[in-house]
């Protein structure tokens, strides 16, 4: 039996295979309610037999976005058009995650369709973006990218109020699995790292102050999120520059999650600064493995995620224990039915793991 197809339960939530879909911008909401789009883009991994799908990096405000096309989750406009699009993911089987985020000093850009740059001050869709410090993303580079301003401790606790308005919403459209994104140079990751965080505040400083914005974060979410659903924080366990956040750092503030009652990690890295390579950068193969150190340190579950495209591979991830949940990205674009794929290479009955429309004719051949 493999263990990819193995089922998992954490909490009052069971995941029918250790499969999951890798959160992906769409760039395809307006005013960040979900179009057709998702509807396609996420529903057909779920015929595929994915056992997660996450929904991508969702804004808990406006400036939380990261451009005019990405998602949202702050009104109820949001929910209304986001639950079909659950009910019928879970129609199939699937476990449904949404991961809620702000986008911070990276915010006020152009679509990654359109080249990803920040906005100019005059374009009309621009706004101010936020950070620790008035430190730009990059302000030598050769693209332009403003500088954000300094976020007050009021400023501070008003993001909070949203993030927790965010899961409330969440829990709201059905969601099984929450996740707070606290990767990839976005708003929280940018206070955990001391590349970026200068702070000489509460908020600032060692390992315990920068990480306060995303433990009170989480404390006050899990509040609100049901006991009986699962909270995820991805985390870019490693900044891939010398001075950033390491293994160690991400072990510990691992176990402080796990102590505010985060159930899983997600682990990706880097992305903090533009030498530190974002989500899809050179180091991305390296995480998975950092996975099982993080899950090993802080003794937490993880997913594992970055250059995954291979069944056996992925596998073998859970078989030896690097991680409950191995997440593809990418790979499930080229491959919508990757986890039906999946089964047939590694030899596991795959007659239902395709929905039955597909799987009655082609499962078994
Ligand atoms: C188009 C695209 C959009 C992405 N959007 C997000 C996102 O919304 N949130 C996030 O945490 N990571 C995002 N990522 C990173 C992926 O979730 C994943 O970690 C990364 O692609 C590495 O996995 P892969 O090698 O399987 O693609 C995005 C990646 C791509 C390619």
């Amino acid at each position: 039996m493999s263990t990819l197809f193995s089922p998992l339960k954490i909490n009052n939530v069971t995941f029918k295979n250790r499969i999951g879909m890798s959160p992906m911008c769409q760039y395809s909401s307006d005013d960040g309610v979900a179009s057709n789009w998702h509807m396609v883009h996420l529903s057909s991994k779920a015929i595929g037999g994915v056992g997660l799908i996450m929904a991508e990096a969702t804004a808990v405000s406006p400036t939380a976005r990261i451009s005019q096309g990405c998602a949202g989750l702050w009104a109820q406009k949001h929910v209304d058009a986001l639950k079909p699009i659950v009910a019928y993911q879970k129609s199939f089987g699937a476990v449904t995650g949404i991961q809620i985020a702000h986008s911070g000093r990276k915010g006020s850009a152009a679509t990654a369709l359109e080249g990803g740059s920040h906005l100019d001050a005059d374009d009309a869709n621009a706004w101010e973006t936020v950070a620790p410090t008035d430190e730009a993303f990059d302000p030598d580079g050769t693209r332009l990218w403003r500088a954000p301003r300094a976020l007050s401790i009021d400023e501070i606790e008003a993001i909070q109020q949203q993030f927790v308005q965010s899961a409330e919403l969440a829990r709201d459209v059905g969601y099984d699995l929450l996740e707070i994104h606290c990767a990839h140079g976005y708003l929280l990751h940018s206070f955990l790292t001391p590349l970026v965080n200068k702070r000489d505040d509460a908020y600032g400083g060692n390992l315990k102050n920068r990480a306060k914005f995303l433990l009170e974060t989480v404390a006050q979410v899990r509040n609100v999120w049901p006991a009986e659903r699962v909270l995820s924080v991805r985390l870019s366990v490693h900044d891939f520059v010398d001075g950033g956040l390491t293994l160690d750092d991400s072990i510990q503030v691992s176990a402080w999650l796990k102590d505010l009652g985060v159930d899983i990690i997600d682990c990706s890295g880097g992305g903090a600064v533009p030498e530190a390579r974002g989500a899809i950068g050179n180091r991305t193969a390296e995480q998975p493995d950092m996975a099982g150190v993080i899950r090993g340190g802080a003794g937490i579950a993880v997913m594992a995620v970055g250059g995954i495209t291979d069944p056996k591979h992925a596998d073998e991830l859970v078989s030896e224990g690097k991680a409950d949940i191995v997440l593809i990205g990418r790979e499930m674009m080229r491959d919508p039915h990757w986890a039906f794929n999946a089964a047939k290479a590694l030899g596991v009955d795959a007659r239902h793991v395709l929905a039955e429309q597909y799987g009655f004719f082609v499962g078994a051949s």
